[in-house]
């Protein structure tokens, strides 16, 4: 299959030369009407994978307790402002305000989603108010303790990370997994080397060539990996960095939270890149990377070392470890009480109840999202 996305990189690279493959992952990701996510296509059960939110409300309910924490921890300020981004269809925020947290009245919740088609989704799922609502004029200045019902949740909707300055938390469930990034090969005399993007002749199908990396690339690598052999790979995640850079940019106080799959640079280099440049389409793991540009999600384990870089991570425990310390145990526990007083009706409430036992296993599986990495930065 040749797509819409296929003949216009093969376009550029007759223009332009081989194109690095972060360009190449711009367009097949975020090409606003071919892209993958630029289409519309995402998370979800009957989308293309699944998430920790989209495996049901449970996950959501554990992050509205964390907020509870986290607003509390902060003196209780209103407006408290979660900023999400990522957010994908809405998922996530509608769980959160379907738990009801305490920090409801006082609480201004930013979804952040680069694609319009996804943006268009939330609207039919959630009361996306004018975006003017989320940084009223002076709102800065009321960032007092929240008097008894705030006027939250304020909902608004945005293509990206707002620049002004908040009291909340910066929130990103699987974000960093889906920048762009660069592939770098370790090349002989311990040179490196970076992979772009060709063509055969002068068509499709694309071919991977090899050019010097340039200076900053070469310096980062052989930092981070200075015991790669000749013909190693990694990525060079500087999208994911400079993300990290303008969400620490944007907390005053309160803290950013990323959770996602990830290791470390070295790690990928010592695996075959097949093992951490991962595709999706349907539910199942898609062909290879430069296949069909558009038509499969195209992934990448986050190089949590280049995050450090940036700042180390304050907090850093395993998706299962952040969710039993804001008390998924309880609201498990919880669900299997109503289940057991509502069994005999079997109605919808009951039923949500017991499926919170099987969510929990999904959400804290060793061998699945339970090994998810959660990191967390505290500002100041
Ligand atoms: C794997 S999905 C995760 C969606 C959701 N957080 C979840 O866990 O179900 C990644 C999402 O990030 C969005 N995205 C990518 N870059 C972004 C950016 N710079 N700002 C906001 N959203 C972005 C994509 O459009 C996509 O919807």
């Amino acid at each position: 299959m040749v797509t819409p996305v296929d003949l216009e990189v093969a376009a550029q690279i007759r223009r332009r030369g081989p194109l690095r493959f972060d360009e190449v992952m711009e367009r097949a990701l975020y090409d606003p009407v071919d892209g993958f996510f630029g289409g519309g296509s995402g998370a979800g059960r009957r989308a293309d994978f699944l998430t920790s939110p989209e495996v049901g409300p449970l996950f959501a309910a554990v992050i509205a307790r964390a907020l509870d924490g986290w607003w509390a921890e902060l003196g209780r300020p209103d407006p408290f402002t979660v900023i999400e981004v990522a957010a994908g269809s809405g998922s996530l925020a509608q769980g959160v305000l379907a738990a009801e947290p305490e920090c409801l009245g006082a609480l201004t919740y930013v979804l952040v989603e680069r694609s319009a088609a996804l943006r268009d989704q939330q609207r039919s799922r959630l009361p996306v108010a004018d975006a003017t609502l989320a940084f009223p004029p002076g709102a800065e200045d009321v960032d007092g303790p929240s008097t008894e019902g705030g006027l939250g949740p304020r909902v608004v909707s945005l293509g990206e990370m707002p620049t002004l300055p908040v009291t909340g938390v910066v929130l990103a469930n699987e974000l960093l997994d889906n920048l762009v990034f660069r592939l770098l090969e370790r090349g002989p005399d311990d040179s490196w080397l970076e992979v772009r993007v060709g063509l055969t002749g002068d068509d499709l199908p694309f071919t991977e060539l090899t050019v010097p990396a340039d200076e900053a690339d070469t310096r980062l690598a052989d930092r981070l990996a200075p015991e790669a052999p000749e013909g190693a790979r990694l990525p060079i995640q500087r999208a994911a960095a400079d993300w990290l850079v303008r969400a620490l940019a944007v907390v005053e106080r309160g803290r950013v939270v990323v959770l996602d799959y990830g290791t470390d640079t070295a790690d990928l280099a010592a695996r075959p890149p097949g093992e951490w440049i991962r595709t999706y389409r349907e539910h199942r793991r898609g062909g290879p990377p430069l296949d069909a540009l558009g038509s499969q999600d195209l992934t990448v384990e986050v190089a949590l070392d280049q995050l450090s870089v940036v700042r180390p991570p304050g907090v850093h425990r395993s998706q299962a470890e952040f969710l039993a310390a804001h008390g998924i145990d309880e609201l498990v526990a919880e669900g299997r009480r109503a289940w057991q007083e509502r069994a005999h009706v079997g109605d919808l409430e009951a039923i949500r109840a017991r499926s919170r036992v099987g969510e929990a296993e999904a959400l804290t599986d060793p061998a699945g999202l339970g090994a998810f990495h959660v990191l967390e930065w505290r500002i100041p």
